[in-house]
């Protein structure tokens, strides 16, 4: 549950992935909303996540976005606390590319290939 000055919008392409890959991906998508909840908007300055999951061709990525205040220092440096780095390990655990984005508010996408689970 977010306070009311912050809007969640999900928009989520239904995609049928292995557990292995499914876990890691929740445990993302978590961390990702609450480090927006937690820093993004502080003092109660209205904004917005967006949490994505689309199918490219082969591949998928999921992404958390929010226009608030972005992170601080340089795209490789920050965030380096326990949840992003647990962030980075999970994306190499399902072996996605993480890419940070740090312009108006902050965007962590991770572009990955599903694993279908079998029939
Ligand atoms: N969406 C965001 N907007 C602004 N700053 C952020 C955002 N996400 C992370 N940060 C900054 O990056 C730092 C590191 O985040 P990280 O998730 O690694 O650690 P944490 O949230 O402080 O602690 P933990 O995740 O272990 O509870 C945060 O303390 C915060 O300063
Ligand atoms: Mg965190």
């Amino acid at each position: 549950m977010l306070p009311s000055h912050i809007a969640l919008q999900c928009v989520v392409t239904p995609l049928k992935l292995t557990l292995d890959q499914a876990v890691p991906l929740g445990l993302i998508a978590s961390e990702l909303v609450t480090n927006a909840a937690k820093y993004a908007f502080p003092g109660g300055r209205p904004g917005e996540v967006i949490v994505r999951l689309q199918a490219e061709g082969d591949e998928a990525v999921l992404s958390v976005a929010d226009d608030g205040v972005g992170l601080t220092g340089t795209a490789e440096t920050a965030g380096t606390g326990l949840g992003l780095n647990m962030v980075r390990g999970l994306a190499q655990q399902i072996r996605g590319a993480l890419v940070v984005q740090n312009d108006g508010g902050t965007r962590l996408a991770l572009r990955f290939r599903p694993e279908r689970p079998p029939l």
